[in-house]
């Protein structure tokens, strides 16, 4: 136990861990330095200017003073957008999943198929940022985010479960799916390593090498899978609920991405800044590298899209989402300052735009009746 009287610093180099997470010999908001009272351990107070992402050496206990304020306004943003998936209302979809005439076996293979990969897909998620990046991230304000984002991953894989709940799904198959379906597992056989590499407890970061993998893996977390293998399903299914069709399962996958939006946004707002902090990362090879990831995303959701689309449905088909793949690709390319892949490329859906960034003054599919946004600044009048 800590006593008043004991050396601070020495207890956090025993262990307290005032910066759990890294190594317990790194000052913590304590540093021996002479100067500032003459005494030769000294306290010294958290400036802006020495916090950073990664490898940074300013107590992670201490949210302010702020210097990344994207985090804690994207943060405020997360919250005032709080929901939960039993809001919403899913009687006409179990009415039309029950009807044998209501949908036909190809949509019923998409909204299979979609859940086949969802229902897991934020589980990783989640244990991602849970177990993997947040004891990597050395700025309080961007793990305040984390912590909002990881229960946001929750909330998702909770949606998904209450619609394959709701719909009387099969739920060895659903839940299997990844492992059983090849176009679901390829994908996350392709972001199990990058995830693996953050989680692993031997990982740390403070080498070029090393810092170049965190950098990898969260690119392929941020800019491939919440930006890239998030899209085919997505597309499919708020397709879906703009022809009137499973409108509660369509009204859930809106909320969830518009979370996903922001995870995307958040992770290269991240990216962004390690690459500013720490500019020898940012290699020829390193860039390059990242293109070939992305050309393989895409490839692997393309297949995806195939396998979920074997014939045209709902004025979708595949090869609109080969197009669509490569504007993403591009856009998420010049997000992070890499040159774009896919040539003149178009957006064949631009209705997905407006479905992220859709404030929620009105519920797009008429099936909840309370209002979304529950921030609201607080009176004392
Ligand atoms: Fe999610
Ligand atoms: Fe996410």
């Amino acid at each position: 136990m800590l006593r008043f009287d004991e050396d601070i610093r020495g207890a956090a180099v025993a262990g307290l861990a005032l910066r759990e997470g890294f190594p317990a010999d790194l000052p913590s908001g304590r540093v021996s330095d002479p100067v500032a009272d003459g005494s030769k351990e000294s306290f010294r107070r958290i400036r802006v200017e020495d916090k950073r992402i990664i490898n940074g050496n300013t107590d992670v206990n201490q949210l302010v003073p702020f210097k990344y304020k994207w985090a804690w306004e994207k943060y405020l943003s997360a919250c005032a957008n709080h929901w939960m998936p039993q809001e919403i209302n899913m009687s006409r979809d179990i009415a039309l999943w029950k009807d044998p005439q209501g949908l036909t076996d190809d949509e019923r293979r998409i909204i299979k198929r979609n859940l086949g990969f969802f229902v897991t897909a934020d589980s990783l998620a989640a244990n991602n940022i849970v177990l993997g990046t947040y004891r990597h991230i050395s700025a309080p304000e961007c793990r305040q985010y984390l912590l909002r984002q990881a229960f946001e991953e929750a909330i998702h894989t909770h949606a998904y479960q209450y619609i394959v709940e709701s719909l009387g799904l099969d739920e060895g198959e659903v839940f299997n799916a990844y492992q059983e379906i090849s176009s679901i597992r390829e994908k996350d056989e392709f972001l199990i390593p990058f995830i693996d590499v953050l989680t692993d407890p031997a990982f740390k970061t403070g080498t070029p090498e090393a810092d170049q993998k965190l950098l990898r893996s969260l690119i392929v977390f941020a800019c491939v899978m919440e930006g890239l293998f998030f899209y085919v399903g997505f597309t499919q299914i708020l397709a879906m609920g703009r022809q009137n069709k499973m409108t509660g399962a369509a009204e859930q996958y809106q909320y969830i991405l518009r979370d996903e939006s922001m995870h995307c946004n958040f992770g290269i707002d991240l990216i962004n800044q390690i690459k500013l902090e720490n500019p020898h990362l940012w290699t020829q090879e390193f860039r390059e590298e990242i293109q070939a990831l992305m050309k393989k995303a895409v490839e692997l959701e393309y297949r995806y899209a195939e396998d979920t689309m074997p014939r045209g449905v709902l004025g979708l088909n595949a090869p609109m989402f080969k197009e669509y793949l490569r504007y993403i690709a591009n856009r998420r390319s010049q997000q992070i300052g890499i040159d774009v892949i896919y040539a003149g490329a178009t957006n064949p859906f631009p209705w997905m735009s407006e479905m992220i960034d859709l404030k929620k003054e009105r519920n797009f599919f008429e099936t909840r009746v309370i209002e979304y946004q529950t921030g609201g600044a607080l009176s004392w009048d």
